[in-house]
């Protein structure tokens, strides 16, 4: 049943489109600009058009919290998989792209794996691959490298090693441009009105085509090789193996244990990687948040590699990660379809209607936050939340709330402590910009100076 939205704002078409294209051509050049401007000028509850496609787009607390909370039963995702488009054409059924009784089951059998008893084990693992990355910049100290490109790196290995017990090291150039032209192809083709189909062997398609190969070869090699040796490892690609219909006894199919391992693998590394190119970025161009970050490190580590324990002893490191995610929130925007007609706010919206959450507007949001634009990781240490449930987003809400939140919260702090603890990150380019593929990722990379920073004695 539809509760009342406290405040309801009024629904405003976007002025300015086009005749048959609507607002596409300027979407497509740079969605995030051109919805934050439409958000600013018009409003918190927008419908504008891409060529045939009515969109609406709502950027206020209440309005995220009937649609993924109070009324998540109506809305489903995107994506048919009969038809697949967008991120279904890499990641087809899993946990992100598909809806009712195959995701219910899918997500029954790999929440357990995720569960915060198992995260000092995991936390564990994090830091010896974070350690073990580390030990190659010794030979960038003192030179300049892209940081996000470096985070993606060592989220895509901390992914392998703790929910698939592998090494990727020395394919993690590969296995990265694979996803980068997957992901890029899939996002694309979401927002085309025209696509040349897949079998016209055009090099964009040819391109996409080897990627995928790359990866199904990648992770069908996982699942045989496990499946080979028996080993058992109590990890996701377990679980999955493991895993049995409650009524039929049947195991999953190859393919869905391959679109679930891809989705992990994709899901839960370019999130978490942008987070921390992000916090780097915010740091180098805060230096008081920055000192202030050293010496909580300094003083609670003493020296040493972080560990789960060392969390709570670092509330102002988690407070930059949790402010950093407010200002540049990986995912910006979800997104969902009315599966049947129904009324959000006071306005009715038609079967089908697509609907996009501004996570990145929310936390921008000048009702909702004190200085909205200002990175001030302070605001979480004195309580400063916002009362509005759905003001602040990161990981979603609702049933389908990000699975990997606890796991990227253990990840992303730990992270930034344990570089923290040996470098500082001087920022060495001018123009960093945010754009919207599939994440929020940083448009032309975040080139930074590595310093090696004065180590205090590590305690008897
Ligand atoms: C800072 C890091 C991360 C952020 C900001 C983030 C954000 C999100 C958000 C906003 C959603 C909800 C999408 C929607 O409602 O349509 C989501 C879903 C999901 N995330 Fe994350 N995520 C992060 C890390 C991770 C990690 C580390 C993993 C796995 C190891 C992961 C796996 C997933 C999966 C599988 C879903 C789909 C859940 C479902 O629909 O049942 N994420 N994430």
């Amino acid at each position: 049943m539809p509760v009342d939205v406290k405040s309801s704002p009024a629904l405003i078409d976007v002025p300015g489109g086009e005749l048959l294209l609507g607002h596409l051509r300027v979407f497509r050049r740079q969605p995030l600009e051109a919805m934050s401007q439409w958000w600013r000028r018009h409003g918190d509850a927008l419908r504008f058009r891409l060529g045939p496609k009515t969109l609406y787009l709502f950027s206020h607390p209440d309005l995220a919290e009937e649609i993924l909370v109070h009324q998540a039963d109506r809305f489903v995702k995107v994506y048919e998989p009969q038809r697949p488009t967008g991120l279904a054409l890499v990641l087809g059924n899993g946990l992100v792209t598909s809806s009712g009784e195959v995701w219910k089951r899918h997500r029954r059998i790999i929440q357990p794996v995720f569960h915060r008893t198992r995260m000092a084990a995991m936390a564990e693992r994090m830091a010896e691959v974070g350690e073990q990355r580390l030990s190659g910049w010794t030979a960038h100290a003192g030179r300049s490298v892209d940081i996000a490109d470096e985070m993606m790196r060592l989220a895509l290995e901390v992914i392998s090693h703790t929910m698939f017990h592998t090494d990727v090291a020395d394919h993690i150039d590969h296995i990265s441009h694979a996803l980068r032209v997957s992901l890029k192809y899939a996002f694309d083709s979401f927002h085309s009105p025209v696509r040349v189909p897949q079998w016209v062997p055009t090099p964009r398609n040819r391109e996409f085509r080897l990627a995928l190969q790359y990866l199904d070869k990648l992770i069908y090699g996982l699942i045989a090789e496990r499946r080979r040796t028996g080993a058992q490892y109590d990890d996701l690609l377990d679980l999955l193996l493991k895993a049995r219909d409650e009524e039929t006894g049947a195991e999953l199919s190859d393919q869905e244990l391959r679109d679930e391992a891809l989705t992990i693998f994709a899901a839960g590394h370019e999130t978490t990687a942008n987070a921390l190119a992000w916090t780097w970025y915010l740091l180098a161009t805060h230096p008081e948040v920055a000192a202030r970050f050293h010496e909580e490190i300094d003083r609670v580590l003493q020296g040493r590699t972080p560990t789960a324990g060392d969390l709570h002893q670092l509330p102002y490191t988690r407070a930059v990660f949790d402010e950093a995610v407010r200002l540049f929130p990986p995912v910006p925007a979800v997104q969902r379809k009315a599966a049947t007609s129904t009324s959000i706010g006071g306005f009715s919206l038609p079967a089908g209607a697509i609907v996009l959450v501004g996570i990145y507007h929310l936390h921008r949001h000048p009702a909702f936050w004190r200085d909205p634009e200002r990175f001030m990781p302070e605001r979480w240490l004195e309580s400063e939340r916002p009362a509005a449930r759905c003001a602040y987003l990161p990981f979603g809400a609702g049933s389908r709330a990000c699975v990997g939140t606890h796991f990227a919260t253990v990840e992303g702090p730990l992270l930034l402590a344990l570089i923290g603890r040996r470098y500082e990150l001087q920022l060495a380019q001018e123009d960093v910009e945010p754009e919207i593929l599939v994440t929020l990722r940083p448009k032309h990379g975040i080139r930074m100076t590595i310093q090696p920073r004065h180590q205090p004695r590590q305690s008897a």
